[in-house]
């Protein structure tokens, strides 16, 4: 399975903070808000990875997160010229995304929580249909939602409804198989004259190739693309990690744990960032044995 990460926008609902800066090269607490989504990328154990950005903002991310070999990824870039809508990351990505099923996640998206890891892999493993996932939120009118019946087959989708059917929100992070770029051709402008991806997964709905996933409450998915949610998710980090020792979404953890780079490369990047805690981390990790080892 290959992946996209959805990096473009204006980050118009983060002004002034996003007028000389992308929103998800913005910090959440110790690290840039793109690192999260990558790890989950990662997680689910997808290592090659589209990264869409706005035009201007390229050379940053290029500059910034290289060509990915650096945590035995492999990044390939394009841009998208005017934000028309998060379903133009499937046509932007059509020649990436070939035959192969994809995950599209949302640069400003953060999840964690326990089994998530174990999920993310299933998940990976689609072959046919779409895999989206549910969580229950106290404002769902912020979010596409989910309506499910009775018996918790998934009924109904509604991008950011004033009078929400439920409070069972979709996170941006989607699975699907490989004719997802002929679907998202098929979808039309809806909510500000934007490609809408809800539009996109009501065609897998009624389709009846839908599979809708409810995360529990064991895990937190947090958005920040507002001031509050974006302060919400660097004081959750914090919180977490500061508790554990351990750190959320730390690229050459993960990388190294899977076994796709070794000790002495993370020592190399540890090195190279000079002395901070995020280094220090790096060469307490690269003296313990990989754990998947
Ligand atoms: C997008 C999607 C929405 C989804 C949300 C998750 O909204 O359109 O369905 O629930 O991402 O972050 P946006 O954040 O682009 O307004």
């Amino acid at each position: 399975m290959k992946g996209i990460l959805l990096a473009g926008g204006h980050g118009t609902r983060l002004h002034p903070l996003t007028i000389g800066i992308s929103k998800q090269l913005l910090p959440v607490y110790n690290k840039p808000m793109i690192y999260y989504p990558l790890s989950i990328l990662m997680l689910a154990g997808i290592r090659e990875i589209l990264v869409i950005t706005a035009p201007d903002a390229l050379p940053i991310f290029q500059r910034f997160l290289g060509d990915g070999s650096q945590w035995g990824l492999r990044f390939t870039y394009l841009t998208q010229e005017r934000p028309r809508g998060t379903v133009e990351a499937l046509l932007i990505g059509r020649d990436f995304i070939g035959n192969e099923p994809v995950c599209l996640i949302f640069g400003d998206n953060i999840l964690y929580g326990h089994g998530l890891s174990g999920k993310l892999q299933e998940a990976a493993r689609l072959t046919h249909g779409a895999l989206i996932f549910a969580y229950y939120v106290g404002d769902p009118h912020r979010f596409g939602i989910v309506e499910f019946d009775a018996t918790g087959r998934a009924i109904s989708l509604e991008e950011k409804p004033a009078h929400p059917r439920s409070h069972y929100a979709v996170p941006g992070l989607y699975f699907y198989d490989c004719h997802v770029a002929d679907y998202a051709a098929q979808v039309r402008p809806s909510l500000n004259d934007e490609l809408v991806i809800t539009d996109l997964n009501r065609i897998y709905l009624e389709r009846g190739e839908l599979r809708v996933e409810v995360l529990g409450r064991g895990v937190a998915w947090l958005d920040a693309g507002t001031h509050s949610s974006l302060l919400e998710a660097a004081n959750f980090v914090q919180a977490v990690e500061h508790r554990q020792g351990l750190m959320i979404a730390c690229p050459e953890e993960i990388a190294y744990q899977r076994g796709y780079i070794d000790a002495e490369q993370v020592r190399r990047i540890a090195r190279a960032m000079g002395n901070n805690e995020y280094s220090a981390y790096l060469l307490r990790l690269a003296e313990e044995p990989p754990a998947g080892a």
